[in-house]
């Protein structure tokens, strides 16, 4: 008997809700299906089942951090399972929600029993997520440590990354799940993105390459991270900053969820209570939304840097965040945005309104009549087991005053 298939993240995987009159009824049991497998704790001796049940299935894609190497069970070597995945969850809950509200009026079962039974086991995933939320209410979060090879020689390619004047960093993240709102889609910050991971290892593989470096730097740096989420990539850099040699960075992480805030500045707090190699960074969570940003205390003083990653994922996101950074950023300073391509599902083509909002005719001027556009481009390509299955590629865009 071969081993269950991994489903397919929800996200990427469920057809539209307003397209369902138009899918046959087996597409909308597969769909059903693939929740089912995702959703339903079974006993392990039942788990097989669902493979012979679910054959159709397509093949699988990783999801949230989920690894090659396991291919069956959804989950990765350090346990962390679709099911686990608030976003993906979030997801399946409105879709369940929003087949119920239709389900009596779909033309494409072929009886009313076929009709009953897809209710039937929508209710049952449904109410499923209900009751998980009473018996795992004592223990939401996922705290994880994140290792990073710092390369502290000064190349500016990565044919050196097996250097051996190497050191680890390692950021412990609490991806908090706890005090969440599961009627709130806004917190995606709670949990950390492919595109921070991607650019925490670019910083740490090539710092010179993005001009994070003593001479480019000085030793006071101040730093900005915009949309930081659980905060990966501001203490990162607390971290390898000092090894650097920049030895007194100031970094202000911020975020405009409130709970996303809370999460972070317990993160920033989790990384730099004991070691006494960071106590000469400053490092705080500062809230900042981009639409109003009110830059009082402590975001009084414009940046040497703006860092931000996966943060466009609205129409208006690129707009909002070019007038801010425009405020927030020194005449000479740079702003570094890593995007995530989304191809697929309702993010599609968001990414194109990163290039159209910096174009370098609109936007707020500077003394000089200068405005913030893109100096430069470079793609980076998925790799397995980092970012979910509809996350294709990442384009980090080097940004400043032209
Ligand atoms: C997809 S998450 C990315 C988080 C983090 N940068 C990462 O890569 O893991 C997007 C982040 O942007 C924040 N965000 C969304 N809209 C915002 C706004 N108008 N102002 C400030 N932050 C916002 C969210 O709260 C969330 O933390």
């Amino acid at each position: 008997m071969s081993p269950a298939r991994r489903p397919l993240p929800p996200s990427s995987s469920l057809p539209a809700i307003c397209s369902l009159n138009n899918q046959s009824e087996s597409c909308i049991l597969n769909a059903l299906g693939g929740l089912h497998a995702i959703y339903i704790r079974l006993p392990t001796s039942l788990a097989f089942q669902i493979s012979s049940a679910h054959k159709d299935l397509p093949a699988a894609i990783d999801s949230g951090y989920a690894s090659d190497n396991d291919e069956g069970s959804g989950k990765d070597e350090e346990g962390f399972e679709l099911r686990d995945d608030p976003y993906e969850r979030a997801f399946a809950e409105r879709w369940l929600t929003g087949f119920l509200g239709r389900a009596e009026e779909l033309m494409c079962f072929e009886s009313e029993d076929s009709r009953q039974r897809a209710i039937d086991k929508a209710s049952s995933i449904l109410a499923s997520f209900f009751s998980q939320d009473e018996e795992e209410d004592e223990d939401t979060e996922i705290t994880r440590d994140y290792r990073f090879t710092l390369n502290l020689d000064s190349y500016e390619t990565e044919e050196h990354r097996e250097s051996k004047n190497s050191e680890i960093i390692t950021v412990q993240l609490t991806d908090g799940l706890a005090g969440r709102n599961d009627t709130d889609h806004t917190d995606v910050g709670l949990q950390s993105w492919g595109a921070a991971f991607i650019f925490t290892e670019l910083m740490c593989a090539v710092p010179a390459r993005l001009n994070f470096t003593k001479q480019s730097f000085g030793s006071a740096p101040r730093i900005i991270e915009l949309g930081a989420g659980t905060g990966l990539v501001g203490i990162a850099l607390g971290k390898i900053l000092p090894r650097l040699g920049v030895l007194t960075p100031n970094i202000i992480a911020t975020d405009f969820h409130p709970t996303v805030l809370a999460n972070l500045q317990a993160n920033i707090n989790k990384n730099f209570s004991v070691s006494t190699r960071e106590k000469s960074v400053s490092i705080q969570a500062a809230p900042l939304d981009w639409e109003t940003a009110d830059l009082s205390s402590p975001l009084d003083e414009q940046a040497d840097v703006l860092v931000a990653t996966d943060v466009i994922y609205d129409p208006e996101h690129a707009v909002w965040l070019r007038d801010c950074a425009a405020r927030m950023l020194k005449p000479d300073g740079v702003f570094w945005l890593m995007l995530t391509v989304r191809t697929t599902g309702k993010f599609e083509g968001i990414g194109g309104t990163v290039r159209t909002s910096f174009d370098g005719r609109d936007g707020v001027r500077d003394s000089q009549g200068r405005v913030l556009a893109i100096l430069d481009e470079e793609r980076f390509a998925r790799p397995n087991g980092i970012g979910r299955g509809d996350e294709s590629e990442y384009r980090l865009f080097k940004i400043g005053w032209a």
